[in-house]
């Protein structure tokens, strides 16, 4: 398993296995492959590692800037996440997504917050911080890990691209 930064030609693939990763997701309203094309877009796709396996994309995890009270801090945001739907629990969702931390740990980021199941992502250090706050989702939900002894407090709001008033 080869996990690297995305190269251009990699943009469907990506696509391709986001979609199908999320396609019986309850929680998901399928927009997530649209997502990553406007972060894309924006120029705000800060970090996006893909799996590669023989060749092909089987698994990507996306990170953008997040704002707290309106300011950058240097923190990110983690996701979509996905996996192949054939290859999944076999470890390379955690690659990526341990990866993706050292990544953003190496280039000096505050810290990571992550929307999605704790069972999953408290593995990687990430924790409920009622001092951080999201607001458009139940707060068990909403995680995050610090890299800095000062975590900040305040709203956290994604990257327009992922949608609505404050971002999903
Ligand atoms: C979530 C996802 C990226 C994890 O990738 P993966 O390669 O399957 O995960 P890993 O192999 O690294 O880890 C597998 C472990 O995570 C657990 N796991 C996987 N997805 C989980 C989830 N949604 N909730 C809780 N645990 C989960 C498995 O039970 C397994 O634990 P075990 O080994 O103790 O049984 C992948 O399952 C996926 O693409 N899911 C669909 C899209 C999605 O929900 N993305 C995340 C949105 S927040």
């Amino acid at each position: 398993m080869l996990i690297r930064e995305e190269l251009l030609q990699e943009h469907a693939a990506i696509a391709d296995v986001t979609a199908k990763a999320f396609a019986n997701m309850e929680h998901s309203d399928q927009t997530e492959p649209a997502i990553i094309a406007r972060l894309r877009e924006a120029g705000a796709l800060s970090l996006s590692l893909v799996g590669i396996d023989r060749g092909d994309v089987v698994g990507h995890a996306a990170f953008s800037s997040v704002t707290i009270d309106e300011a950058d801090q240097g923190w990110f945001g983690l996701g979509p996440v996905s996996v192949r739907p054939d290859r999944q629990r076999q470890g390379i969702g955690g690659l990526l997504i341990r990866r993706g931390l050292s990544e953003l740990r190496a280039r000096g980021a505050g810290g990571c917050v992550v929307l999605g199941d704790p069972a999953y992502y408290q593995r990687f250090g990430f924790e409920n911080d009622e001092a951080l706050r999201y607001v458009d989702a139940p707060s068990q939900f909403f995680m995050r890990l610090s890299f800095v002894d000062k975590v900040p407090a305040g709203r956290v709001r994604y990257h327009p691209a992922f949608g609505g008033d404050s971002g999903q």
